[in-house]
């Protein structure tokens, strides 16, 4: 759906190429979003979530791509970032299984770390880890990506997980488990289903396009 302001587009010129996207403004006035599709930069007035507030999940099977889309929102749009994985580390809310090769999670704690991380939030920010589908976060939305299983299997044998390990992300991924878990917990908050077995490019112009469409009209929250 198109902003009700609508959004300009600016011809390319020589230096703009090089802007891959990011947000300009101060934090409660009008603040613009810019981007470039199609060799156009685009231009969005970004007014109704204030850069301080907005907060978006990531979550899904491992092997999904949820690090590398953070990590496009971290470095091209500006978000800050904050991985379960990394706090689950800082708080030692996990216990290392050697066997398995993963932590074995206490998700309230998690909840807990992840919820006082989020109050502190000062910038917008991404949140990401595939154990947020288990707890209920203060997030304006969130996004499952999932992954085709022949290339999921593919991206999961390159990690040197066990036959075991894929064969039970593979069966998550099967089973939709994060998209369940996720609409079970996060009623009344956007969600976005987003397979990545497609270009990198595709997808994160899919999720800039989402992410404003929630800033304007709050999203589809069925
Ligand atoms: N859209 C994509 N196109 C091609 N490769 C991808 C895409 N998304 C993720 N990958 C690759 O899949 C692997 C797993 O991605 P990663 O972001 O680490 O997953 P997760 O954080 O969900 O475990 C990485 O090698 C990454 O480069
Ligand atoms: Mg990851």
């Amino acid at each position: 759906m198109q902003p009700p302001l609508g959004h300009w587009v600016l011809p390319p010129f020589s230096l703009l190429p090089v802007i891959q996207g990011g947000t300009v403004g101060t934090p409660w006035a009008a603040s613009f979003f810019f981007f470039m599709r199609d060799r156009k930069l685009i231009i969005m007035p970004s007014l109704r979530f204030p850069h301080s507030s907005f907060r978006l999940a990531i979550t899904g099977t491992p092997g999904t791509g949820k690090s590398q889309l953070a990590r496009f929102l971290n470095s091209k749009m500006g978000f800050g970032m904050i991985e379960e994985k990394a706090l689950i580390r800082k708080h030692g809310i996990g216990v290392w299984d050697s066997t398995q090769k993963e932590y074995e999670v206490d998700v309230s704690a998690l909840k807990k770390v992840l919820q006082r991380e989020i109050r502190n939030i000062t910038k917008q920010t991404v949140i990401v880890g595939h154990l947020l589908c288990e707890i209920r976060l203060p997030v304006n939305g969130i996004i499952i990506l999932t992954c085709s299983p022949t290339l999921l299997e593919k991206r999961l044998r390159k990690r040197n997980y066990s036959d075991l390990k894929i064969q039970e992300n593979l069966f998550c991924e099967e089973e939709k488990y994060c998209e369940k878990k996720v609409r079970a917990h996060y009623r009344g908050i956007p969600v976005r289903v987003t397979p990545t077995n497609r270009a990198k490019k595709v997808i994160c112009e899919e999720i800039i396009n989402w992410i404003q469409s929630i800033k304007f009209n709050g999203g589809n929250k069925k």
